[in-house]
């Protein structure tokens, strides 16, 4: 209903839900993460999100990538207090999606069970949403 009052309708060319088509929403208020096969309207603590925009990895948002056995180590170099952290990291496949909620004074590291090629979606609370395929 909010998307027909403002008459910014969201609608797909994909009819049916594709995981290469991945958008993340992020409430600027509460932090809840959405996660949609395609761009929709949501809305949260009564703002309507935008699709957060991807950007391609700089400096401390450079994401490295080892793969081990079946798993796939990602880290980042990038600081982890409480005003500037990486808030989450995502790993999109065709088929599939792992995501894991980072915390200030924890690592940006974590490990993924391997799914195949996709892409790693790693957001910075503060300059947002960075992507790199693998
Ligand atoms: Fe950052």
């Amino acid at each position: 209903m909010p998307e027909l009052l403002t008459g910014d309708v969201a609608a797909n060319q994909n009819v049916s839900a594709n995981m290469k088509r991945s958008k993340f929403y992020v409430c600027p208020i509460c932090g809840n993460v959405i996660h949609a096969m395609g761009e929709g309207a949501f809305s949260c603590c009564g703002l309507r999100l935008p699709p957060l925009e991807e950007e391609v990895p700089d400096g401390e948002h450079r994401i490295t990538v080892e793969t081990v056995e079946d798993e796939m180590f990602v880290s980042l170099n990038h600081p982890m207090e409480k005003g500037h952290f990486i808030s989450f990291i995502a790993y999109v496949s065709d088929n599939g999606l792992q995501m894991e909620k980072l915390y200030p004074e924890q690592a940006a590291e974590l490990r993924f069970r391997r799914m195949g090629p996709g892409k790693l979606f790693v957001c910075c609370n503060r300059h947002g949403l960075f992507r790199q395929t693998v």
